[in-house]
């Protein structure tokens, strides 16, 4: 997962969860307070009605004649039928003395009567019932003049305009969360662009930085990811500098090895050819005179490598005849493959004409050649051809020799790798990346072909002049 989809999703989840959070507590509270609200108001209500209750009791208790409970409850009804939806006297049996719906006497109702809540009331406290149908029955015990819980009077509300309320505020929560979780992903999406774009920036830097771009980390910012801008920096100045160092000193070493090599070279040369019977002599200074002769094909080759590293020479080029490059190289390069019996077959086209520096250009096309003499088997067939074709030049070279492994087509074409089964024959890894640098400069390809066993075709191919 993406570094910025997953801080999205951190940042999406946490506010989600501490919203559901506050969302269920704010809930829960709307739901006490508006309880505790609705509690205090029947409270009071039930204050004054009791207040007019006693004082309708007072009445009857000074009366000569004995109380009765019902005269009591139709009084009192009188008095209080108006305070409430409904309003009831229930006597200390919990038998319903009388009722009052809308602010009439009923005679004969036989209404559902919440048992419980009369019994409560009855203890001594106020108590209350809330139906589905958004009802409150409260219920008011009234006492008589010995502290006796002689009557229950029980007032029932409409209160379902607080439910109302209540649920236009959590709607109202609701939409806000809403918009909130809305507003947390956009600048949840806002933040993590900001701070992977940075990353993004260092990472492009970085990946340059592979590929030997040592270019300026430009992130102006003062924070962490400034700081690692500037390490960045810091890093790739010393590689690079590393790197320059490593280029100058083989230049330079390559340069002082040429002389004393080139005397070397000569003066084994001389006493090869020199008159010497000594067949044991002879030998040594045969040796001599090959390894002298690879050691100078090697530094020449790390010289022009590190021409090549010096980014900023121009080369010489012209437009050259292929084909006769081509020819005039497998002349050159006859007896080594005769000397192992190697046949070269030549199919060359006239006239194929490419942008080239002819030194470097016959460079690389002998290395390929050296290349297929060497890997090849004692007896062996090599095919050269030139060709025009629709938009290229190409040199192709095809020998059916040991070939190269498939993991290792592309890694021969480093700098230094020779494959594993190279060590039939003597090298030092640099020919083939140096013909694929050399192609390049004049904006051709090197293509690799091979089949352990079978053979290499290596094709060099250039644009058309
Ligand atoms: N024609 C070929 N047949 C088989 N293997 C080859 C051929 N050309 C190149 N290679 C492999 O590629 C490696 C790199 O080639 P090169 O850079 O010319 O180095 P070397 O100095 O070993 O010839 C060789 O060591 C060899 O393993
Ligand atoms: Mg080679």
């Amino acid at each position: 997962m993406k570094f910025a989809t997953r801080l999205l999703l951190s940042y999406l989840f946490f506010s989600v969860l501490s919203f559901s959070i506050i969302i269920i507590s704010v809930n829960k509270a709307i739901d006490y307070f508006s309880f505790v609200t609705i509690e205090k108001q029947m409270m009071e209500k039930a204050d004054i009605c009791e207040l007019s209750f006693r004082e309708v009791l007072a009445r009857h208790e000074k009366s000569i004649t004995q109380v009765q409970p019902s005269d009591v409850a139709k009084d009192v009804l009188e008095v209080l039928k108006a305070s409430g939806r409904e309003v009831r006297i229930y006597d200390n049996n919990l038998k319903l003395l009388g009722l009052a719906a809308n602010g009439i006497l009923v005679n004969n109702g036989s209404p559902k009567i919440f048992e419980g809540n009369i019994r409560n009331a009855l203890k001594g406290n106020y108590s209350y019932t809330v139906t589905n149908n958004k009802l409150i029955y409260f219920a008011i015990p009234i006492q008589d003049k010995y502290y006796q819980n002689v009557y229950v009077f029980e007032i029932v509300e409409n209160i379902s305009y607080f439910y109302d309320i209540m649920d236009k505020i959590r709607y109202i929560l609701f939409i806000g969360a809403g918009g909130f979780t809305f507003l947390i992903t956009l600048s949840s999406l806002y933040i993590a662009r900001k701070t992977t774009k940075p990353i993004k920036y260092l990472l492009g830097a970085t990946e340059k930085f592979s590929r030997q771009q040592f270019e300026q980390v430009g992130l102006n910012r003062k924070d962490e990811l400034g700081m690692l801008a500037a390490g960045l920096n810091q890093m790739g100045i010393k590689l690079n500098d590393y790197i320059q160092y490593q280029k100058q000193f083989v230049s330079n070493v390559s340069h002082e090895l040429k002389t004393p090599l080139a005397a070397i070279r000569g003066f084994s040369q001389y006493l090869y050819e020199g008159e010497n019977e000594d067949k044991d002599l002879k030998k040594i200074y045969f040796h001599l005179v090959n390894e002298s002769k690879r050691l100078t094909k090697l530094i020449n080759e790390l010289l022009i490598l590190s021409k090549f590293d010096k980014a900023t020479q121009e080369l010489n080029t012209e437009k050259e005849d292929l084909s006769e490059l081509t020819y005039s190289i497998v002349q050159e390069m006859r007896p080594k493959a005769e000397k192992r019996e190697i046949t070269i077959e030549v199919d060359l086209e006239n006239g194929v004409l490419a942008d080239v520096n002819k030194t470097l250009m016959s460079h690389a096309i002998a290395n390929i050649l050296d290349n297929a003499i060497k890997y090849s088997n004692i007896g062996g067939h090599i095919r050269v051809e030139t060709s025009t074709g629709q938009n290229a030049a190409a040199i192709k070279i095809s020998d059916q020799g040991i070939g190269i492994h498939k993991s290792d087509l592309s890694l021969v074409q480093e700098r230094f790798y020779r494959a594993g089964n190279s060590n039939i024959a003597k090298g030092s890894g640099l020919g083939l990346s140096l013909c694929r640098e050399i192609v390049e400069k004049f904006n051709g390809r090197l293509i690799l072909e091979s089949e352990i066993g079978a053979g290499t075709t290596v094709s060099l191919l250039l644009p058309l002049a």
